[in-house]
């Protein structure tokens, strides 16, 4: 890939941002641009950060390798780059059975259909409170994920953030002994109780509780399995999976949690790998890729994204996913107990794009 003009498309693109660029990245987003003109296409299917994707496009575009007309197109220029460099279009093989979650949803299709039903009148993401649910096949999968992993079954489970409910397939589901679960936001914690009665499950505990304060003793150190998903800097990994893991009674327990590649460069990956491995001492036991599939939220010309994009196009389908990783806890793993004072940083960092 040696070559002076990816030379200059890359200096060009650290002029316009501090994220981490490599000849990689240009030819990640030339990739998504061959196989599609959409912008949130080309952030889903080159797997860089939003706004890395916009400052390598806008570097393309003052270089007049691609035009904005409808969408992101290759200019002349540009198919004469991508032809010399010989960068190829994107192609997507995700399996089209399980859309890459890696389980079998048939297996829990009536489950499926009754929690589609529940959730109908469920409250509408919050901005304030950086919520954005996952499609209810996620949150079925991530049952039938957790239930193959051994990690429900006569299990007590806490559910760390649940604007997904995905308390509410656990208790359709019938499987955890015991759930515990909580959320800052009092018109879901609302919700999940009025649908456990209406279920008839009386073994969970819900509390509307901010996580940014630390856990009181009773969840401490009591529970087999956590899932939650937290915002995507560092910090709010730290501060989110770190809760979780204090939740775990000691080895051998596991917890789930989403991280995305559309807010967070590889670099970023690396540190939040190296939290997990040095910091907490667990083991990174599953990665799955796009497993959590977001329905794409309300309040999108709201974000930063929305003000980023060269070319303002609303999303013509669920563009944002993320990686389900799958930890598991062992002699000497430990979690993370303190108080966070941080502000709105704890949700915000370059690469986020979606608050
Ligand atoms: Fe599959």
């Amino acid at each position: 890939m040696e070559g002076a003009e990816m030379k200059a498309i890359v200096e060009r693109v650290r002029e316009k941002t501090s994220i981490p660029v490599y000849e990689r990245t240009i030819e990640n987003v030339l990739s998504a641009i061959l196989a599609s003109s959409d912008p949130w296409r080309v952030v889903d299917l080159s797997e860089e950060p939003l706004p890395l994707v916009v400052a390598v496009v806008e570097a393309l575009h003052d270089l007049g390798y691609v035009e904005f007309k409808d969408g992101i197109i290759l200019t002349q220029k540009g198919k004469e780059l991508v032809e010399k460099y010989g960068i190829g279009r994107r192609e997507d093989y995700t399996c089209s059975h399980c859309q890459g979650k890696t389980v079998e949803l048939d297996a829990f299709r009536d489950l499926l259909e009754e929690f589609k039903e529940i959730v109908k009148n469920r409250p509408e993401p919050k901005h304030e409170f950086d919520q954005a649910y996952v499609t209810p096949e996620t949150t079925v999968a991530r049952v039938a994920l957790m239930h193959t992993r051994g990690d429900l079954e006569n299990k007590e489970v806490f559910v760390l953030g649940d604007d997904d409910l995905t308390s509410i397939a656990l208790m359709l589901s019938g499987l955890p002994k015991r759930i515990a679960v909580l959320d800052i936001d009092e018109r879901l914690t609302k919700f999940i109780e009025k649908t456990a009665e209406e279920i008839g499950y009386s073994n969970v505990e819900i509390f509307t509780f901010d996580l940014r304060k630390p856990l009181p003793d009773y969840a401490l150190r009591k529970f087999d399995t956590f899932i939650t998903d937290p915002p995507e800097t560092v910090d709010a990994v730290r501060a989110f999976v770190g809760r979780g893991i204090a939740t775990l009674k000691g080895p051998g327990c596991a917890g789930y949690f989403g991280i995305t590649r559309r807010e967070s460069s590889i670099d970023k990956w690396h540190q939040i790998e190296k939290l997990l491995i040095t910091e907490f001492n667990v083991v990174i036991t599953d990665i799955i890729r796009n497993f959590n599939e977001y329905v794409n939220w309300g309040y999108v010309e709201e974000t930063r994204a929305w003000k980023l994009l060269p070319i303002k196009i609303m999303p013509t389908y669920n563009w944002y996913k993320s990686y389900m990783f799958r930890i598991q806890t062992i002699e000497g793993s430990r979690g993370y107990e303190e108080e966070i004072t941080v502000g709105q940083e704890l949700y915000d960092d370059e690469e986020s794009s979606t608050t």
